[in-house]
């Protein structure tokens, strides 16, 4: 089977012990702070942020909660329902990151918090074709992904019983070159703190220069 969809299966077996981790208090904090510094580099009011994999829909509330408009795309139908129970007035919707059905300039940012890692690095171009495509010239993308080499379908016996799920790794230098030949110039980097997240995440903040 196809890898996005064997994930995407598994986000719908998983979507709400998943969510039930990730609302956890300790996350939101540091994810809060890396959306300020996405709505700060824009600094528009009412910017409008594409929540690209937004999963359970904390996020879209945040963008929402300091100043930003948001919708919030998914391809697996339970995480989207988990965005609409936590967030009724949410606008969310199911759509595939690689093909965005949306028109050309119409977002201000586009935040995409452990999704990308989820594409094949075969789909990479497409997906961030697809993300200059659908944000104006100045538009900011904010995103994270694992650090590390090589991708995969992962199967990790201690998480969400050994659902399998694919991952792509990158390092910081690579994502620069992929996104820095589509005219999106770096503007600042970090790595999640690992106490925290127990993971190796990179954040990264890109601007569309032409
Ligand atoms: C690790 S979760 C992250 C969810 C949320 N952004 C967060 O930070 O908690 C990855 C999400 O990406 C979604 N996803 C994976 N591939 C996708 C694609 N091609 N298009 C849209 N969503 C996708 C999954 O369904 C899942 O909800």
């Amino acid at each position: 089977m196809d890898v996005v969809r064997q994930t995407i299966q598994t986000y719908d077996k998983i979507a709400s012990d998943y969510c039930n981790k990730t609302r956890q208090s300790r996350f939101l904090e540091w994810e809060e702070n890396y959306i300020k510094r996405l709505l700060f580099f824009l600094s528009k009011p009412q910017s409008l942020i594409l929540d690209a994999g937004c999963g359970d829909g904390r996020h879209t509330i945040l963008i929402e909660k300091n100043g930003g408009r948001a919708i919030g795309i998914d391809l697996s139908e339970n995480m989207l329902k988990e965005a609409k129970s936590l967030y009724p007035d949410g606008d969310f919707r199911k759509m595939d990151m690689r093909k965005l059905l949306f028109d050309s300039d119409s977002f201000d940012g586009i935040w995409a918090s452990g999704s990308i890692y989820h594409v094949p690095k075969s789909d990479m171009r497409k997906v961030i074709k697809e993300f200059r495509r659908v944000s104006r010239v100045g538009g900011i993308v904010a995103l994270s992904f694992k650090l590390g080499i090589g991708e995969g379908m992962e199967a990790n016996p201690k998480s969400y019983s050994g659902s399998p799920r694919y991952f792509a790794y990158y390092i910081r230098g690579e994502m620069k070159e992929l996104f820095g030949r589509f005219g999106f110039d770096e503007l600042e980097s970090c790595t999640y703190p690992e106490e925290i997240f127990g993971d190796n995440n990179q954040q990264m903040w890109f601007r569309r220069s032409v």
